[in-house]
C-alpha cells in the first residue's frame, strides 16, 4: 500500500513545519512525515524550510546568522491568527523526541536543506542525533545536494537515504543505485509511471512530491509508489481509504 507522508507536517491546513503541523499529520493518519533541516549560527540542526526566516515567521534574517535562542523567539504561525499560542521554529531534537516518545511508529523524512547553504558539519549533527534517539530504522534523509547524501551514507549505512530531483533524470532508479540510495523522491511532474513501476520492481522506493491534488493521488496510488508526500495527509488518508477494496 502506498504511503502518505505530510509534507512539512501538513502543511495545506496548519503552519508548515511546526510541532502543531507534525502532530496533526499523525492524527490525520500520515505513515510519515517530511521536515527541512538548517543549521543556527550556534550550530543547532532546526526545522524551517527557507534559508530566510522571513516568509514564515515574524522574524528577519539568515537562519546561519541567528542563534537558536534567537531563532525561538519569533512566531513560525504568523499566518494563522487562530492559532494563538505561539510556535517557534522546532529544532530537530524537539521533533526527534516526539518522534520516539509517540506510540505511533511514524516515519521521519528529514530533508538536509544544504544544496543553497553549505551548512558544514550538518551530517555529522544529524546522524549522531539519530543515532541518540535510536531512529535510525524509522529516518529517510533526503537532499538535493546529492554529495551530502553520500556523506550520510558512508557515516552511517544503516539509515536510508533518497536522492531528490525536480528533471527529467534519466533512469534515476540506476543512478540511485550507483550512490547507494534506496528511494528515490522526484518531483510529481518527473515521476512518469514507467520510471516508477521500474524503479520499485528494481528495488528502489518512489515517493514523488508534492501530491495535492486527488486525481493526481489516486494516479500515484495506483501506480503502486511507495509513497506518496502531501501537504494534505487528511484528505490523502481518506481518499486512500475509500479506495481500499472491500473485503
Ligand atoms: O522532500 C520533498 C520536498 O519537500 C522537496 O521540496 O522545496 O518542498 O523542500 P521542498
Ligand atoms: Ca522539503
Amino acid at each position: 500500500m502506498t504511503k502518505i507522508f505530510g509534507h512539512r507536517g501538513a502543511a495545506g491546513t496548519h503552519p508548515e513545519n511546526t510541532m502543531i503541523s507534525f502532530e496533526e499529520a499523525i492524527r490525520a493518519g500520515a505513515d510519515g512525515i517530511e521536515l527541512d533541516v538548517h543549521l543556527t549560527k550556534d550550530g543547532i540542526p532546526v526545522v524551517i524550510h527557507d534559508e530566510q526566516i522571513d516568509r514564515t515567521t515574524d522574524g528577519t534574517g539568515y537562519v546561519r546568522d541567528l542563534t537558536y535562542e534567537e531563532l525561538k523567539t519569533y512566531n513560525a504561525a504568523k499566518d494563522f491568527p487562530e492559532i494563538t499560542e505561539g510556535q517557534a521554529i522546532p529544532s530537530l531534537e524537539e521533533v526527534l523526541s516526539f518522534a520516539a516518545a509517540s506510540k505511533m511508529l511514524f516515519i521521519l523524512n528529514i530533508e538536509l536543506k544544504n544544496d543553497i547553504e553549505d551548512y558544514p558539519g550538518l551530517e555529522e549533527k544529524v546522524i549522531e542525533m539519530i543515532t541518540q534517539f535510536q531512529l535510525e530504522q524509522r529516518v529517510i534523509l533526503s537532499s538535493f545536494n546529492h554529495y551530502s547524501l553520500m556523506k550520510c551514507m558512508k557515516m552511517n549505512p544503516q539509515i536510508e537515504t533518497a536522492v531528490l530531483y525536480m528533471e527529467g533524470l534519466y533512469q534515476p532508479y540506476e543512478y540511485a543505485k550507483k550512490l547507494g540510495a534506496r528511494s528515490i523522491h522526484p518531483v510529481l511532474h518527473a515521476a512518469k509511471i514507467d520510471i516508477i513501476q521500474l524503479s520499485e520492481q528494481s528495488g528502489i522506493s518512489v515517493r514523488p512530491f508534492t501530491v495535492n491534488d486527488e486525481e493526481a493521488m489516486l494516479q500515484f496510488f495506483e501506480s503502486g509508489c511507495s509513497a506518496i508526500i502531501t501537504d494534505f495527509p487528511e484528505k490523502a488518508f481518506l481518499l486512500r481509504k475509500k479506495q481500499k477494496p472491500a473485503r
